[in-house]
């Protein structure tokens, strides 16, 4: 992670499948010294249905942790969160995040979203971050959030947040939903993901799971792959997937916006 204090951003945000469920992993994110906030991912839930290894990781992350919740950092950027640790596929909670919540149903996972939104300063952008992304951005198995490793093809996209957005963009901007999850390289053979998106009311869908994180590059040297975002003005002015060398270098930039 040293990296990430060379090149410095404002905040970093983990959008899940980051431990796997290992506690060892998750304390390496409290070591950045950038403001940070994290959403887990199905990955990170463990393999204990109790939910006792998700909720310790929910401890020691402290602060940082994000589910169904809004922090607004530094009066610049509302930043919502989602439903945790989702899986996709439309609507299943798993039972260790039953462990930790209680029985939360979809219309539930809805309001939550719904009443963090009513939070939102007006005048600031508006982040969503989730896990997976929302339903409703396409079926093919490279659509955003399009289920590719098994025919037939579907929208394997979270309802409970697609739902919560429509009704969020009726009373405010929502600048930027961002989430992991669904992998840029599909099974199958089936080429390269779509990983951005913007609707008719001018949100973004940005999906950041680029995996392997890490490659290296002719000589050898390992090179580590971020999705960097900027604002200017309150506006989004940048989005892309990086790769970094070490030291800081943008080695290569895909830039979508
Ligand atoms: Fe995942």
């Amino acid at each position: 992670m040293k990296v990430l204090s060379i090149i410095n951003p404002n905040i970093v945000l983990f959008v899940g499948d980051i431990s796997d469920g290992s506690v060892k992993i998750i304390k390496k994110i409290n070591e950045i010294k950038i403001p940070t906030f994290v959403i887990l991912g199905n990955h990170d839930r463990g393999k204990d249905s109790t939910g006792e290894t998700l909720s310790k990781q929910i401890r020691v992350l402290g602060e940082k942790y994000c589910a169904w919740d809004l922090k607004v950092f530094n009066n610049q950027i509302n930043l919502l969160s989602a439903r945790p640790c989702s899986s996709g596929g439309g609507y299943y909670l798993s039972k260790e995040v039953k462990g930790v919540y209680g029985p939360i149903t979809e219309q539930d996972s809805i309001n939550k979203i719904i009443k963090c939104s009513e939070e939102t300063i007006e005048e600031i952008p508006l982040i969503i971050m989730s896990h997976a992304g929302p339903s409703g951005l396409g079926s093919e198995p490279k659509s955003i959030c399009g289920k590719d490793w098994k025919s037939p093809s579907l929208d394997w996209g979270d309802r409970d947040l697609s739902a919560a957005i429509s009704q969020i963009q009726k009373r405010r901007k929502v600048d930027l939903v961002i989430f992991g999850h669904m992998h840029n390289r599909l099974k199958r053979n089936l080429g390269l993901r779509e990983m951005f998106k913007i609707d008719s009311k001018g949100t973004i869908y940005f999906n950041t799971a680029v995996v392997p994180r890490y490659k290296t590059d002719e000589d050898g040297k390992l090179l580590i792959n971020f999705s960097w975002i900027e604002f200017e003005n309150k506006e989004l002015r940048h989005v892309s997937h990086r790769w970094y060398s070490e030291s800081g270098e943008i080695r290569e930039e895909d830039k979508f916006f």
